[in-house]
């Protein structure tokens, strides 16, 4: 028998139970994982209260690390990984049996697994794989944003477009600044607090706007950063409350990336809207992405760790909960008061 944090209805995070399991049996294709560390993230609470939709009973958790315990049937991978290898991974979770990570033990699809670098700990896997591959395909691969407005011929990587991140000090919105401020692009981040402004600069945000604050309005604020030019991007996981001030926000052409529903579910958008200034809309899942090319979880999860081994890319730890309190780390994930990752130790 194992540990695993079950739900059988949608609901507050009361509905969360830690349960005594089978120890699930390793599928096809996939690897057995003694999960070491597990991440926690928005997309788990979207699932608890019914936003996405789930079967019931379920488990819950799409990331974690660990070791490797068994090999399925059939099971292959480019990096030859076998039992006793350290790995991280992202799972389907509520979507495929067996596979969610808020557990002792997850059996997850290999094509989404990829080994720990030595000096990278379960930790700091569980902590930056699913938010850094979140931001990473969202600046290199479902936007040009990589290349920069003017385009490949300036041969650098965004000198000096401004992009605007909300919730900066987030998980996603922490790995979102470095990234893009690597690149040579130019942050501003919205954030609540002043100690989430200090981090956001910290990571490379030039500018901070205290969203929220009476009388801050965040679109007159990038115009004026801007100097009336306007963003090249807007990453928005926020949703309903800062999707119309992302849209302002925004130049022409501007990519208005709308990645999540931390506020709540963004209402339907009128496309003319749009045609004023040529935005580019998108609305990116993780997942969906990386369903589009054979190889693109491995490549990007590859160059990733790299970068967390070579300390370029830093996830902050907001705190290790143990399993048993999934629900108060949903609360205070829900309650805006954490910075960076959650995680659950089983
Ligand atoms: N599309 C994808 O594939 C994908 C993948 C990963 C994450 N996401 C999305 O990215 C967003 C961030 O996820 P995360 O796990 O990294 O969480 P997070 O950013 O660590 O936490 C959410 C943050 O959003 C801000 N926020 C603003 N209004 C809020 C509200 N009403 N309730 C709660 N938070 C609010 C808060 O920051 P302030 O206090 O600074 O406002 C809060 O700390 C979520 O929408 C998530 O769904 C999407």
């Amino acid at each position: 028998m194992s540990r695993a944090v079950r739900f059988s209805e949608f609901g507050p995070p009361e509905v969360l139970k830690t349960e005594s399991v089978e120890r699930p049996a390793v599928a096809p294709g996939a690897f057995l994982i003694r999960n070491e560390s597990i991440g926690v993230n928005f997309i788990d609470i979207y699932f608890r209260t019914g936003l996405y939709p789930a079967e019931l009973p379920n488990g819950l958790g799409v990331e974690g690390a660990g070791v490797i315990e068994e090999v399925g049937e059939n099971t292959t991978h480019p990096q030859g990984l076998k039992p006793g290898d350290r790995v991280a991974y992202i799972s389907p979770g509520p979507r495929l049996p067996g596979s969610a990570s808020y557990a002792e033990y997850s059996s997850v699809p290999a094509a989404s697994v990829v080994r720990l670098p030595e000096g990278v700990s379960a930790q700091q896997g569980a902590a930056v794989l699913l938010q850094g591959l979140t931001a990473k395909s969202m600046i290199e691969v479902t936007t040009d944003v990589k290349k920069g407005a003017r385009g490949p011929r300036r041969g650098v990587a965004l000198r000096g477009d401004w992009v605007l991140i909300h919730a900066a000090a987030g998980g996603t919105g922490q790995l979102l600044v470095q990234i893009a401020h690597q690149l040579g692009a130019r942050v501003i981040a919205t954030v609540s607090t002043e100690e989430k402004a200090a981090i956001a600069r910290s990571l490379g945000a030039e500018e901070v706007i205290l969203y929220g604050r009476p009388g801050i309005d965040v679109a007159v604020e990038v115009q004026r950063i801007t100097g009336g030019k306007g963003a090249y991007a807007a990453f928005d996981g926020v949703g309903q409350t800062t999707f119309e001030a992302s849209l302002a926000s925004l130049g022409y052409l501007g990519w208005l990336v709308s990645f999540g529903n931390a506020s709540g579910k963004v209402p339907p958008v009128d496309l003319l809207r749009l045609s004023d200034k040529g935005i580019r809309l998108l609305r990116p899942s993780l997942f969906s992405t990386l369903k589009s090319r054979d190889g693109l979880f491995l490549e990007l999860a590859e160059k990733l760790l790299a970068d967390v081994a070579s300390g370029a890319v830093k996830q902050g730890v907001h705190k290790e909960y143990p399993l048993e309190e999934a629900g108060q780390a949903h609360i205070d994930l829900e309650s805006r008061g954490t910075t960076g990752k959650l995680l659950l130790k089983p």
